[in-house]
This record gives C-alpha cells, structure tokens and sequence, in this order.
C-alpha cells in the first residue's frame, strides 16, 4: 500500500507491550504503522510479531522505519558501530525488514540529522544511501525527520531523489511547525506530524477547543487531530487506549468550518 496514509499509528515506548498494542490498532483500523530501529524507545521485531499475527496482507499495510543515527542509540545497534556510515543505513535497513517480516517499506526515514543547525557530510552520506535504497525499490518513499526549515532547503537543494516526507514535533506556539510545513508543501513533500497533543496541552485542555468538542460531539483530542489533518498535516497517535484509537479515526466524519480554522489557529 502506497498512496499517503491520513492517519499513523506510532509505536514508540511500547515496549512489551508493542505486540498487543499494534494488534489492537489495526483491528481497531489503522493500516499504517510507525515504527524505527531504534530499541532505546521501539520495539520493531514486536511490531513485525503484531503484523504476522493480524494476518492482514502485506500490500494492505503501510510501514514506515528510521535509521537512527549512533547517537540516538543505546548498546542495542542494529549495525556494526565500526562501520563506514552507508554501511550502517544498509545494515540497519535490511534489519528492519528482518524484524517487520517483508521485504520493503512504504516509507523509510532518517531519524535525525548528525548536524545542527545545519546538515553536514553525515547527513548527505546517509541520504545518498536512501535514495539507492528508494532506486532499488525497497523503499518506496524516502524522507526525514526532526528537521528544521535551513536543513530542508539543503537537503532539496542536494538531494538526486528528493525527501517525500518530513516527520516533526509540531508546538502551536510556532504555528504547528509552520516554516516546516510551508516549505513541504511548496514542494510536494507530505508532511507528518506527532506530539500533537502532549507539546500542546494549552491548546487540548482550552475552552474554544472544548466548545468545539461539544458541537461535533467528540473529545477536544480529536479537534486538534482533525484541526492538523485539515491544515496539511498527516497526524501520528500512539495511543493505548481502544476507544481513543477509534475516536482518532473518526475524525473524518466531521469537518471543522473556515472561521473554527482560524480560531484554533490563533490559539498559542
Ligand atoms: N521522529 C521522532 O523523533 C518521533 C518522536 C516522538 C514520536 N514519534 C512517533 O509519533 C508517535 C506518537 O507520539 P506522540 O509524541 O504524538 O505521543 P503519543 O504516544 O501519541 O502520546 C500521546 C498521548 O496522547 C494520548 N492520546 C492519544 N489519542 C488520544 C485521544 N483520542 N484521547 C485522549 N488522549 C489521547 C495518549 O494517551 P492514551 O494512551 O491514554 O490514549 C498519550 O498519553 C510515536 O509512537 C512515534 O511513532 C516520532
């Protein structure tokens, strides 16, 4: 499955819990799925364990992973440290397919630039490796994430195959990422975003987001997703709770108006 999914479910701090809580998401109806190899925070071979189990066929999900650099790692790597870098994205990569029980994935990320503020050699190495991974078909989108908009400039203007998606933290108080989110959409990059609701308590925990939720008759959670899926973002939940799973998904039965937009907008 390749079109762009509207909804990800995340499976990030799982832990042992990732085989149960995926099952549940994708009997609850999500398809795509969140994931990087990255054992500090995911649980990806417990992912692949939750696929299997579903029985729901390959080209009926959508999987996306991340390389993640040294530094964002404990001792568990999933590459040889000694390595030259290309050679850690490709060790890393055909890990995941290992641990998600296919042979490609719908979207493969770098987890995080090496270099701040701007991108540095590290970065285009690894870059240069995603697009042979894309070039070969075991990808079928390539992106990036935890990025800012300087490192996006540098890496579209480099870049032979550009990034497809951006996945960011996305804080009201900076217009939901919005330099981030212009840039994407000028370039036909999708974009997708997550701590929708725990980097913006303020705004969830509000009284106009709270008036809104009484109107559609749903949880103020879900107008700040619907909100997000309607300004262009592609939203990422990882919920544990059943009912939450299947409110997030029902944002799409209702549809928030031009002047609720620009309130909840305004809020910081
Ligand atoms: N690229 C990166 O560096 C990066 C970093 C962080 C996260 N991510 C990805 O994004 C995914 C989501 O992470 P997140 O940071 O957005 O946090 P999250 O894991 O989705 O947690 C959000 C919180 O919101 C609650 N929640 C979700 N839906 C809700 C609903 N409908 N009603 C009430 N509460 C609701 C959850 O509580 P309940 O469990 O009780 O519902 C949870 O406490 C991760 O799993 C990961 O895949 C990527």
């Amino acid at each position: 499955m390749t079109p762009i999914p509207n909804f990800i479910y995340g499976t990030a701090w799982k832990k042992e819990a990732t085989t149960a809580l995926v099952e549940l998401a994708l009997k609850s109806g999500f398809r795509a799925i969140d994931t990087a190899n990255q054992a500090k925070h995911y649980s990806e071979a417990l992912v692949g364990e939750a696929l299997a189990r579903s029985g729901i066929a390959r080209d009926q999900l959508w999987l996306q992973s991340k390389f993640t650099s040294i530094d964002g790692q404990d001792h568990r790597l999933p590459y040889d440290p000694k390595a030259d870098i290309a050679t850690q994205v490709e060790q890393s990569f055909a890990s995941s397919l290992q641990h998600l029980r296919t042979d490609y994935l719908d979207s493969y990320l770098l987890h995080g630039p090496y270099n701040h503020p701007l991108l540095g050699a590290e970065d285009f190495e690894v870059w240069k490796v995603l697009e042979k991974i894309y070039q070969r078909g075991a990808a079928k989108m390539i992106g990036i994430s935890n990025v800012n908009l300087q490192q996006m400039e540098m890496l579209v203007e480099a870049a032979s195959v550009k990034p497809m998606f951006v996945q960011n933290r996305c804080y009201a108080a900076k217009g939901w990422d919005k330099d981030v989110r212009e840039f994407c959409h000028k370039n036909k990059i999708h974009y997708q975003g997550f701590s929708l609701l725990t980097a913006n308590p303020q705004i969830v925990q509000s009284r106009a987001v709270a008036a809104l939720a009484t109107k559609y008759k749903t949880a103020p959670e879900q107008i700040i997703f619907r909100f997000c899926h309607q300004i262009g973002i592609i939203p990422l939940t990882g919920t544990s709770d059943e009912n939450h799973m299947k409110a997030d998904l029902g944002i799409f039965d209702f549809e928030l108006e031009g002047e609720e937009m620009r309130l909840v907008a305004a809020l910081q």
